[in-house]
């Protein structure tokens, strides 16, 4: 069969996998490949069992794998045969030299420009997948543009809006997709032929053209605006703690004003995942690259509120519980940081985890699906941890459960059955308030809830 259009994704991660997949299922008449550097990513991709969790991803994988679908570590071969490559590789926060802790380590998207470069052949449309600081399609265009075989390059940035555990139904229904590109002939030409993908399946009114600069700004703003909302309701579930106003009652009088809209209202132990932190961390860079201290100061708030709402929520159990966590059994109900993944990458359940330990607590961690993640994430940790998947046989004889992850699982769990196996008196601090806590407090548990009074029999 020949296909219309071959395309390419390098960085077979929680991006490039669901978002390639889903061009290849809507689109049969192209080829996709992705390839990794990782050969264990690119066999377990080949295999029955994915590298990563996604509703709904397995089916897809199943559906275009060896049909239109490809995974490969043959990177150069991938890069000499297709026309439209799509980097995806990861953007960590440096961490080293100038700008450790804050900005990005464009290193792996470096080492992608050069092999690129080095590989090529005949024209290619290069397309910024990773999130990047403002400019970088400008140091990738000076890379290639050093070509000796005057080979033409067209960089667009089209960075990617899917929430994990929402992936395929967010790439299938995007709010939209977001193309930059120059604004020269061949840089709409090119940004042309990218819109022509998505236009199999989005609608064109969502599918938005700007400058590449606006594109790149607009993806970290996107993500600092998204972590603003859950720590501005998070600093709010403190003052209702003091003054016993309840933080759900609160969020759903300002949610109904249409002009703050009621989703990301839920105060919770704070927000992880690779790309919050990481992405207003490098906005804030920015800013201060720029002289824009006051700017910067603003949004690093929005990180500051993050680690006090997790330190808050230790600092509250240790209260709660008398002072004293030592040799206390403390059962986590979910690692990941949120609810329908495996991804435990900047979960607020490793810095819970690591600060119970560091009071000599006992810690029993249970997760559907992060239990793996959760011992690479421990491996060093001093103290004593289990993992155990059934959440019943976890919670057996401990002092207090809390929940780190809002697991639909965790809110039908019998909690007549946990409280007759818990260690009395019995705790539940719930981090996402996802429990009835007046029904948890009448089974006899006592019960403390984000920005709620909490209800105790003492
Ligand atoms: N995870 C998310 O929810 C999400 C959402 C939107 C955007 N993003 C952005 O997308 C980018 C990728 O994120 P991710 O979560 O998929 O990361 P990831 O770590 O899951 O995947 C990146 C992959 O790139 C591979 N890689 C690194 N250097 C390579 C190279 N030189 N050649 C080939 N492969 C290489 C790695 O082995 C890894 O498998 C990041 O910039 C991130 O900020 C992530």
């Amino acid at each position: 069969m020949t296909f219309e259009k071959h395309i390419l994704c390098i960085g077979a991660g929680y991006v490039g996998g669901p978002t390639m997949a889903m061009i290849a299922h809507q689109c049969p008449q192209y080829r996709v490949t992705i390839v990794d550097i990782n050969p264990d990513r690119i066999a377990q991709w080949n295999s029955d069992v994915l590298p990563i969790y996604e509703p709904g991803l397995d089916e897809l994988v199943k559906a275009t794998r060896n049909r239109n679908l490809f995974f490969s570590t043959n990177i150069e071969q991938g890069i000499r045969e297709n026309e439209i490559i799509f980097v995806s590789v990861n953007t960590p926060t440096k961490t080293f030299g100038t700008g450790a802790g804050m900005a990005a380590d464009l290193q792996y998207w470096e080492k992608t420009a050069r092999q690129i470069l080095e590989h090529s052949t005949s024209p290619k449309i290069v397309v910024e997948k990773s999130t990047l600081p403002v400019r970088t399609a400008q140091a990738m265009e000076r890379i290639l543009n050093t070509s000796q075989n005057h080979v033409r390059f067209d960089v667009l940035s089209n960075p990617e809006f899917l929430a994990e555990g929402t992936a395929i139904n967010d790439l299938k229904n995007p709010d939209r997709v977001l193309i930059g590109s120059r604004e020269t002939e061949e840089g709409l030409k090119a940004r042309n032929t990218l819109a022509e993908i998505y236009a199999n399946w989005v609608p064109r009114e969502k599918i938005l053209t700007t400058n590449i600069w606006s594109s790149e700004l607009s993806k970290l703003v996107s993500n600092a605006f998204l972590a603003q909302r859950v720590s501005s309701i998070n600093a709010i579930s403190a003052l209702c703690e003091k003054t016993e106003a309840d933080i759900s009652e609160v969020a759903r009088a300002i949610g109904t004003d249409s002009r703050i809209g009621s989703r990301f209202l839920n105060a919770s132990i704070g927000f992880g995942g690779s790309c919050f932190k990481k992405d207003i961390l490098n906005l804030v860079y920015l800013c201060r690259y720029y002289g824009l201290e006051d700017v910067a100061d603003y949004w690093e708030g929005v990180i500051k509120i993050n680690g006090y709402q997790q330190e808050r929520f230790v600092r509250n159990m240790l209260t709660a519980m008398f002072n004293t966590l030592s040799g206390k059994r403390i059962c986590l109900f979910g690692f990941a940081f949120k609810a329908n993944t495996g991804d435990t990458r900047e979960s607020p359940a490793i810095y819970v985890a690591r600060r119970l330990l560091e009071e000599q607590a006992e810690v029993v961690i249970t997760d559907p699906k992060a239990l793996d993640n959760a011992r690479i994430d421990l491996a060093d940790a001093r103290g004593t941890v289990h993992f155990v998947d059934d959440p019943y046989e976890a919670a057996r004889g401990c002092h207090a459960i809390a929940i780190m992850t809002e697991w639909a699982l965790y809110g039908e769990l019998d909690y007549a059955r946990l409280y007759r196996q818990a260690e009395k008196p019995a705790f539940i601090f719930d981090g996402r308030n996802i429990l009835d806590p007046r029904r948890c407090f009448e089974l006899g548990f006592n019960v403390f809830s984000i920005g709620k009074r909490p209800l105790t029999h003492f």
